[in-house]
């Protein structure tokens, strides 16, 4: 396996065609339906829907054969209330034998609008990924070079083709960047896609890396980074037209976080290399609006470090210098993230952007706060929060506002040093981290940018259709539909 390619073995094109000729009819039908679709049946496919008790039970089929024996039909059951568009259509790809479908009118001849068939096609789509590139043993359906084996979808017509795509790439490449081993993953190796990804797309991106983020004045992201055997690195992309508004997604890229010298648990340590989850997450979204093109500036900071241990770890207690200026008093080596934020975040605000918007698997507390599936969004603008919850809400991306609440403010001030990256006691963690953060967010003098923090598992911890365990790329989707909104 070569160092540095990230890429699975399966590409989403591979799931759709253009070719109506030889397509099986799949009809939806929801339990309300079930009698109308049952009438409009000849005696013998009626029978056969009723002998396999076909219910129209979200997530399950009806195969029916033709007179040569062959799959000529298929009814999918949907839920009455209009389910989650995107994982009933995943849950009827994953029911299919290999073939090629396309989508029917339901019963009473209605189509799926646009906005319906985006989703439908991103569910169907979604479906196909699987994280193998490690596996020796691949199973039929993911091998790339027979693509008669896979579940195909002809694009349905209102759906516009690139957008869909750009979005199951942008999954896609999340997930692998995430799922890819901390082995195979590090700070060089996310530096690396993340070069691939942008240059591909015609952005400029530059990475300072080791000793040289000293001389460039990024003291805090070296500290957390220096004990790795990979130097700790800041990838910086820039984009777009310099005129127009600018964008900055700042994202941890924490490539494995063993907690450094207050070193984890086995099984808190477990899933660490998730830990560059939100610079993985930023990176999907900057390939997103790159693809389409927003009229913005956008600029990309991902500070890349392994928290590890040797003899040069940061220690608690110890005090770190930051890009901004304040110091950070070490409470607690495993609260890395904040501390390369600070330095990312000091130099986001510094070319003075529209709008910032930060990704990180930052703190365990949102977790408890909210449980896997749901990011934190902690943002000091009203209507900016309003614009992406509405987004989120639109496309079936789910984030929950949590407070900025000045009220604990004071616990990140340090004992001796001007901020703690641990708080006493630890209540309401995910709020002190994001306060924390906030700290570097507001300028030397003036007003502070519009800003979101994003505090998410990135990690699916069950297997469902469309979406297996591992990486994913939660709240990417809102957020890009939020941006598309506000500038396009
Ligand atoms: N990467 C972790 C947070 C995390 C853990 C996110 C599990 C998602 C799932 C982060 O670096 C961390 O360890 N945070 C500590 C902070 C504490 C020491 C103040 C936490 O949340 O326990
Ligand atoms: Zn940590
Ligand atoms: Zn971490």
């Amino acid at each position: 396996m070569a160092k540095g390619t990230t890429k699975g073995t399966s590409v989403p094109e591979q799931y759709f065609t253009n070719d109506t000729a030889t397509a099986v009819p799949v009809t939806p039908v929801t339990p309300e339906h079930l009698s109308a679709w049952q009438d409009g049946l000849d005696a013998r496919h009626r029978a056969w829907a009723d002998a396999n008790g076909f219910r129209a039970r979200p997530g399950s089929v009806c195969i029916l054969a033709g007179d040569d024996g062959r799959v000529a039909a298929v009814a999918a059951g949907f839920p009455d209330d209009g389910g989650n568009v995107i994982w009933d259509w995943s849950a009827v790809a994953k029911a299919l034998p290999p073939g090629s479908y396309k989508i029917a009118p339901d019963v009473d001849g209605a189509v799926l609008d646009k906005d319906r068939a985006e989703q439908a096609a991103l569910g169907w789509g979604l479906n196909g990924y699987a994280f193998d590139r490690y596996r020796h043993t691949k199973s039929k359906k993911d091998a790339p070079d027979t693509p008669d084996a896979n579940t195909i979808l002809v694009w349905p017509e209102t759906v516009d083709v690139a957008t869909v795509l750009s979005a199951l790439h942008a999954i896609w490449l999340v997930r692998d960047l995430i799922n890819t081993p901390a082995s195979d993953m590090g700070p060089a190796e996310l530096a690396f896609a993340a070069r691939d990804m942008a240059e591909e797309r015609g952005a400029e991106v530059s990475v300072i890396e080791g000793e040289a983020l000293l001389d460039a004045g990024y003291p805090a992201i070296h500290a957390v980074g220096r004990a790795s055997a990979q130097a700790p690195r800041l990838i910086d992309i820039v984009w777009g037209d310099t005129s127009a508004p600018k964008v900055t997604l700042v994202g941890k890229g924490v490539c494995f976080d063993s907690g450094g010298l207050d070193l984890k648990s086995a099984s808190g340590m477990k899933l660490m290399k998730k830990d560059m989850g939100g610079s993985a997450l930023v990176l999907g979204l900057a390939a997103m609006i790159m693809d389409a093109k927003l009229p913005i500036r956008l600029r990309v900071l991902v500070p890349a470090v392994e928290n590890s241990i040797d003899g040069s770890a940061m220690r608690p207690l110890d005090v770190v210098p930051t890009r901004k200026g304040l110091t950070i008093e070490i409470g607690n080596t495993d609260a890395e993230g904040r501390v390369v934020l600070a330095d990312a975040l000091a130099e986001a605000v510094t070319d003075t952007p529209d709008l910032i918007i930060d990704c990180a698997t930052l703190t365990g507390a949102a977790r408890v706060a909210l449980g896997t599936e749901v990011p934190a969004l902690f943002c000091n603008d009203d209507e900016m929060a309003a614009g992406i919850l509405a987004n989120s809400a639109l496309v079936s991306d789910p984030l929950w506002r949590m407070p900025l609440w000045q009220g604990y403010n004071s616990q990140v001030d340090g004992k001796v040093a001007d901020v703690t990256n641990a708080p006493e006691g630890g209540y309401g963690g995910a709020i002190t981290a994001a306060l924390f953060l906030e700290r570097f967010v507001q300028p030397d003098s003036g007003e502070a940018p519009a800003w979101a923090h994003i505090d998410m598992m990135a990690w699916n911890t069950t297997s469902r259709a469309g979406r297996p365990e591992g990486g994913e790329a939660m709240g990417m989707r809102a957020l890009f539909s939020y941006l598309v909104e506000r500038f396009d």
